[in-house]
């Protein structure tokens, strides 16, 4: 353990007990100097990954697509509370707001919200987004009430899940403490059974499983909300689409695979979204909220014309301008990339018809 966040955290484990792999999730990426998402520029070929977004301009100019039609869809309100859930560089937001210029009186209707808690990433948007004077919040809701736009990319993996164990007395929590030196830190099975056993699925001895509570709470938060206030939500994240057994908690540093306990703050920590316990959610918080997809992001991109937006784009390209459409079009497609394990799901209210990129499987991905 080198990092000076890994010293703290193992201080206190060792003067108060062990802590839930939530809890040094929440530490490693939320302290609030030294966390992944206070301190560092994660994003980018420099930074530890990429994102849909900084592959290629195309994605935000389609969300951007997809939600300007979602305001047409609710009848044109204005002002609409359009947020952003973790908006990185700012990127995606300026591609969508690039591309919905002509729609009419819909910038008009637009008033910024964007839910971040790394400063650095804030002052990055500030620069980009400048022209739409956005509001900065800590969590969604402090956005101020009113019909809802939002969209969410690789946010909802950022949120600390618990991981659990099955063992022949049922489920038991697995909890970050000691090594048996006392010089690292290292995991081990809290004793006894856990009270979550009921939210977690029927497993064999020796299955893992994972509970992301905050990103239930956030989307029961968002189905509530929009059914209240009228809106809609595009989440798209890396997941799956039913709950079930399984781990899938990683730590990636510098573009590459890294140990999960080794230096906090320095390593991002992400989970695969259970898109299935984000609908259960929803559901049970608006009974008449109405949940699309999930679906992959390959089929909901295809439907919202990406290739037909990929072609325009290569018409006055150099060759070597070409070819970079087309291998971000293959990437953010292709079911070997991220076409099939990014999934996009919709929350909306029952007021305004069905979404597009949501009818089943059509893609043909070359
Ligand atoms: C993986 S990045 C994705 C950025 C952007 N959406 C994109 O696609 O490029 C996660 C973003 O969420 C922010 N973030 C992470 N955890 C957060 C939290 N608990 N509250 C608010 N923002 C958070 C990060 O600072 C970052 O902007």
């Amino acid at each position: 353990m080198t990092s000076e966040l890994g010293r703290r955290i193992a201080r206190r484990i060792a003067i108060a007990g062990p802590i839930s792999v939530a809890d040094f999730m929440a530490e490693a990426l939320g302290h609030p100097t030294l966390g992944y998402y206070r301190r560092a520029m994660p994003l980018g070929a420099a930074g530890d990954f990429t994102t849909a977004p900084e592959i290629s301009q195309m994605f935000g100019e389609l969300v951007g697509a997809w939600l300007a039609e979602r305001w047409q869809a609710m009848g044109n309100p204005g002002p609409v509370r359009l947020v952003e859930l973790g908006p990185g560089r700012g990127t995606l937001m300026a591609d969508a707001l690039r591309a919905t210029r002509s729609v009419p009186g819909f910038h008009a209707a637009i008033d910024l919200h964007l839910v971040e808690t790394n400063e650095m990433l804030a002052a990055r948007q500030a620069t980009v987004l400048s022209a739409f004077k956005p509001s900065w919040h800590e969590r969604f809701d402090q956005v101020p009430a009113g019909p809802l736009l939002l969209v969410a990319n690789e946010f909802f993996d950022a949120l600390p899940v618990r991981q659990f164990h099955k063992t022949a007395r049922g489920w038991s929590e697995r909890m970050v403490g000691l090594s048996s030196d006392g010089k690292s830190l290292a995991f081990a099975l809290a004793p006894g059974s856990t009270p979550f056993a009921a939210f977690l699925p029927e497993a064999a001895e020796g299955a893992e499983a994972e509970l992301c509570e905050q990103g239930r709470a956030l989307a029961a938060d968002i189905g509530t909300r929009v059914m209240r206030d009228g809106g809609w939500a595009l989440l798209i994240d890396y997941g799956r689409d039913v709950s079930g057994p399984g781990s899938s908690l990683q730590a990636v540093r510098a573009h590459r695979g890294a140990d999960l306990l080794d230096r906090p703050g320095e390593t991002d920590l992400s989970a695969h979204v259970d898109f299935g316990a984000l609908a259960a959610a929803v559901r049970a918080a608006a009974s008449k909220a109405r949940v699309f997809g999930p679906t992959g992001q390959g089929d909901f991109l295809q439907q919202l014309g990406i290739r037909q937006r990929a072609d325009m784009l290569m018409t006055h390209a150099s060759p070597p301008q070409r070819h970079a459409v087309d291998a971000a079009l293959q990437r953010l497609i292709a079911p070997d990339q991220m076409g099939t394990l990014f999934r996009v799901m919709a929350v909306g209210d029952d007021r305004s018809a069905a979404p597009v990129g949501f009818e089943p499987g059509i893609s043909g991905v070359t």
